[in-house]
């Protein structure tokens, strides 16, 4: 267990629980009201994982800050879990957007906008061939899809405790003997993942290796380093392996950039000079108007298009009415053009260096067997002594209860992390003072449960 004394967790916690109830008052009465027509009163379950009993309702935001119903300011590091990752209601975006919203919203057509999009996304990662969905979750279902399709192989290979949306087929783990299995609490699977998937840890190539030489396999799906059970950093040479073994067997390798955009305009795949035969992004690039992309190699999308029959193409399974819409594209164009620029990216960077440094700092000062992983914008503290491996590493020093106590500690004191570890992103709006209130609310926070 990361943290021993958990008499005095509960007690700290309990009294954060108070302090929460007391301060946010107007929050509560929303809730109570919305507690009628939502299941847990809320727009869609995982919003009611947030610690205090119920969560703050967001009067207004705007860059790296918002305020709630009950006229709090905070810094928000959570920046809708990527989705606001440029900062809130971004000028550049916002202004497109407006414009676009007057022209008119969808219509099965294309907007010169998605030509200027799919370019830059082409330019900035160097893989030519572009598709929009609205969703990151879609782009991953589509370009699975698409893999199997041109394969013809049934099976996919992914990375034990990887999240890449609600797609089916990965909802799978690791078993102790090393089996593929429906991964805990996956609800209503429509068949064994395992007739689907297979699973292998992250950084093992000789697992990899060993999956690819079933012959059944059409893809992997990686994100470059694991970011969804807290940042796992791939070991020097591992995302080099892979590409060697996927070309090997004939294996379609996709990167999922969603979070991983976060080392760069063109994610790790440009930063570290790799080539993968698929990239699939979303949440952030439309500003957080819904948005999500898939681009992929000139041969894969050569071999998707010599296979495909116009007649049928709207009903094969890779689609969505709004796919591709006017807005969604406006909104993409202008983001990534004005405000995702390589200098902003620079400058989130910076100040995610800062943050780093100053948590690790009190996490040395306080003795808490714990540590931090960045990854260019965005930085996690897990708790153990020693940066995660495996992604069954970082789940092995998953603690929610202490999770919960930070994350309240954190909104107390107006700071917004993310209800799934503890993960802080950097917009190009943030500043150093923001950086610092997080500082600040770290060190009492530690303090409290070390000293
Ligand atoms: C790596 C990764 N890929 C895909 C997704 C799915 O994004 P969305 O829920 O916007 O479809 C997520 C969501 O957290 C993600 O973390």
């Amino acid at each position: 267990m990361a943290y021993q004394d958990r008499e005095k967790l509960a007690r700290l916690f309990a009294n954060e629980v108070e302090l929460f109830q007391r301060t946010h008052l107007a929050s509560r009465l929303k809730h109570d009201k919305a507690l009628g027509p939502m299941m847990s009163g809320v727009p869609m379950s995982w919003m009611a994982k947030w610690p205090g009993g119920y969560p703050v309702y967001v009067e207004s935001a705007k860059g790296s800050h918002f305020s709630d119903v009950d006229g709090i300011d905070y810094v928000d590091f959570c920046l809708g879990d990527t989705g606001a990752m440029v900062g809130h209601s971004p000028e550049a975006s916002v202004a497109a957007i407006k414009r676009q919203l007057d022209r008119g919203i969808t219509f099965m057509l294309p907007t010169e906008a998605a030509t200027i999009a799919a370019q830059t996304l082409a330019d900035r990662f160097g893989v030519p061939k572009w598709q929009f969905t609205l969703t990151a979750t879609d782009a991953n279902r589509h370009i699975l899809r698409y893999a199997r399709h041109v394969t013809g192989r049934s099976k996919i290979v992914v990375h034990d405790y990887c999240y890449h949306g609600t797609v089916d087929e990965t909802f799978a783990n690791l078993d102790d003997a090393g089996t593929t299995v429906s991964r805990q609490n996956n609800i209503g699977p429509q068949i064994d993942p395992a007739h689907t998937t297979i699973v292998v840890p992250f950084n093992d190539l000789d697992a990899a290796e060993r999956a690819f030489a079933t012959g059944d396999v059409a893809a992997m799906l990686i994100e470059p380093a694991m970011t969804n059970i807290g940042i796992v950093l791939p070991e020097s040479g591992y995302l080099e392996g892979l590409r060697e073994l996927t070309r090997k067997y004939g294996v379609i390798l996709i990167h999922d950039e969603t979070h991983t955009l976060s080392e760069g305009p063109g994610g790790m795949t440009a930063r570290r000079h790799l080539h993968p035969d698929a990239v699939v992004l979303g949440k952030t690039i439309g500003a957080g108007i819904p948005a999500g992309a898939f681009g992929m190699s000139a041969e894969l999308t050569e071999r998707v298009v010599s296979s495909l029959h116009l007649e049928h193409i709207d009903v094969g399974g890779v689609g969505g009415t709004l796919a591709g819409n006017a807005l969604s594209m406006a909104a993409v164009a202008a983001t990534l053009t004005q405000v995702l620029t390589p200098e902003a990216f620079e400058s989130m960077e910076a100040l995610c260096d800062v943050w780093t440094a100053d948590v690790q700092a009190i996490i040395d000062e306080y003795g808490a067997p714990w540590q931090v992983s960045q990854l260019g914008c965005r930085a996690e503290y897990s708790f153990r002594a020693t940066a995660p491996v495996t992604g069954r590493e970082a789940a092995d020093a998953d603690d929610f209860e202490l999770q919960q106590y930070l994350h309240l500690h954190a909104l107390n004191r107006g700071i917004l992390m993310t209800p799934f570890h503890n993960m802080a992103l950097m917009s190009p709006a943030h500043t150093l003072e923001d950086v610092k209130r997080h500082t600040e609310h770290f060190r009492d926070a530690v303090k409290a449960l070390f000293a």
